[in-house]
């Protein structure tokens, strides 16, 4: 196994721990009615699956400025539960369609549909709930930092506004490579983008270290979501977990639709070398988060 792969897995283990002490074993620091059939759709919809990339970013961009794993894991933790509510809120029929993910029916082939929202729901509410614990940071006003960070980029100007014009595109019979990009920085890049910020206001990083770390994981979201847009037209449900070839169904404007798989392929890479320059200022500290970007590219699911 590579370093970036090892690091990778124990860091998927710390976050699968804190999910399953909040879902599994319902240890929500509070008293609370918990309806079985919810808490089932969340467990469903967040445990044993996943490359946990976004929390990995959290937790590598905060490891450059010496925080330690066992406490940016929280913080990673929030950020994964948003990304998996935009997962089970992105499959349903109203949006993308979708019976697998993750290897595993999706939430509302599971639990219906009804059930699948309030998942959604209850995953993205707990984020902030998981995100307003001292374990995140013992500073409060550090705390407030990353709920107004999580929140914009969760949000209207972020991933949820996003996905509004990944839907609106679906309608028109033409897409500018401009949209594309700006519906793309929004749905995917902003939970990347806040992952490597969120990394930086843990560890107290100057303002030109924030910035730079925004910018590398700019390119990474935009590597992140081209190689997606490639695998679901080039690989299958076996290795990706997930349905392929639906972009092309649905008549989804992507870049690969847009510059054909040979130049979408030549342009991920160009992010992914824009990407690595970006984090020279950091030296060989930044080695990982260089292995992390290698494989948004390459991956194979
Ligand atoms: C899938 O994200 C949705 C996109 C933004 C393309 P991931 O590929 O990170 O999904 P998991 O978490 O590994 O299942
Ligand atoms: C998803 O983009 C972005 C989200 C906000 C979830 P896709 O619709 O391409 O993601 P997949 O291919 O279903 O994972
Ligand atoms: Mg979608
Ligand atoms: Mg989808
Ligand atoms: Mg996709």
């Amino acid at each position: 196994m590579t370093e970036f792969k090892s690091i990778l897995k124990s860091h998927a283990d710390r976050v699968e721990q804190i999910l399953i002490t909040l879902l599994d074993e319902g240890r929500l620091d509070y008293e609370t009615a918990r309806p079985e059939k919810l808490m089932q759709a969340m467990r469903h919809s967040s445990l044993d699956g996943g490359k946990r990339l976004r929390p990995f970013l959290v937790m590598e961009c905060a490891r450059l400025f010496g925080i330690e794993p066992s406490q940016s894991v929280w913080a990673g933790c929030a950020l994964e539960l948003i990304h998996c509510y935009s997962l089970v809120h992105d499959d349903l029929p109203a949006m993308d369609d979708d019976d697998l993910r993750r290897g595993r029916p999706t939430t509302h082939i599971a639990y219906g549909e009804d059930t699948a929202i309030l998942a959604g729901d209850a995953l993205l509410t707990l984020a902030f709930d998981v995100l307003a614990r001292e374990e995140v940071h013992q500073d409060s006003a550090t705390r407030i930092e990353l709920v107004k960070l999580y929140a914009r980029n969760a949000g209207l100007g972020g991933m949820v506004g996003g996905q509004m014009l990944d839907l609106e595109a679906e309608q028109k019979p033409q897409i500018s490579e401009d949209e594309i990009l700006t519906l793309q920085a929004m749905k995917t890049g902003a939970l990347i983008r806040c992952a490597c910020e969120a990394g930086a206001v843990l560890g107290g990083a100057s303002h030109e270290e924030r910035s730079t770390l925004l910018k590398f994981g700019a390119l990474v979201g935009q590597a992140f979501q081209l190689a997606d847009d490639i695998l679901d037209e080039t690989s299958n449900a076996e290795t990706m977990g997930k349905q392929t070839g639906k972009d092309a169904d649905r008549g989804k404007g992507t870049l690969v639709s847009l510059y054909g798989l040979e130049m979408a392929r030549a342009r991920a890479d160009e992010l992914l070398q824009e990407a690595i320059k970006t984090l020279a200022p950091f030296g060989e500290k930044a080695d990982v988060l260089i292995g992390a970007a290698r494989f948004t590219v390459d991956r194979k699911n």
